[in-house]
């Protein structure tokens, strides 16, 4: 078992434990405007709304499947962020799927955020492949998206070895411990992995009330 991005010892000391990504290196974000191609807004590109970055934002047609849609590119592949900015001047929140080359990662719900002019952000982590991939934000009810402004990409780190347990901050620990569905304690992590397991934990700060025991090879 390994565990990356926290100095490894035989007994994790109860108390926080602040894992920061600062110190590794990785490419700078890239923000993919959604009025600009090759973005495809299916609705219209608007600008009555101030607070958007850009010359617009993606007003989609209030319809299931009417999607923004990005291209984003990276040399090489990895653990990746999406930002996604969003407004939604209404009281109900609207969910889309968020699908990466065909396959959808997460279903998101963009909750009201006050005011057409009160924009808010959404992140999401998956795995990039290297080369172009098109992320499709696709609404799933007839109430359409929120007006989205862009999406900030940002490839974090090399590929996660094969057998990688994920731990975030706002993970849970029922989930199976992959990126885009991360545990919550590095305990879990532990007590799941096996021999050959990698734990990867993101950046944050970790409150174990008890100490972790590393007793596996
Ligand atoms: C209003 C608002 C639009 C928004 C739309 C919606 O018309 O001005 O920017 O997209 O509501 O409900 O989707
Ligand atoms: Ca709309």
């Amino acid at each position: 078992m390994r565990l990356k991005a926290l100095a490894a010892g035989t007994l994790l000391m109860a108390g926080a434990i602040a894992v920061s990504t600062a110190s590794t290196a990785h490419a700078a974000t890239i923000r993919y405007e959604a009025e600009a191609a090759p973005a495809t807004c299916d609705g219209t590109i608007d600008s009555n709304h101030a607070g958007f970055s850009g010359s617009g934002f993606c007003n989609g047609r209030n319809a299931t499947g009417a999607a923004a849609q990005f291209t984003v590119n990276t040399t090489t592949g990895g653990p990746a962020s999406a930002v996604i900015r969003f407004a939604n001047g209404t009281t109900t929140s609207r969910s889309a799927s968020f699908i990466v080359n065909g396959t959808t990662i997460q279903t998101l719900s963009f909750e009201g955020t006050g005011a057409w002019t009160t924009w808010s952000s959404k992140i999401v982590n998956f795995n990039a492949s290297a080369g172009n991939s098109t992320i499709r934000i696709s609404p799933t009810s007839s109430g359409g998206l929120p007006n989205i402004d862009f999406l900030d990409f940002v490839v974090e780190g090399p590929p996660p070895p094969t057998n990688t347990l994920f731990v975030a901050t706002n993970g849970n620990d029922g989930n199976p411990g992959t990126q885009a569905q991360p545990l919550l304690t590095i305990a879990r992590a532990v007590t799941l992995a096996q021999p050959g397991t990698t734990i990867m934990i993101r950046g944050g700060t970790y409150s174990p009330s008890t100490n972790i025991q590393l007793t596996k090879n």
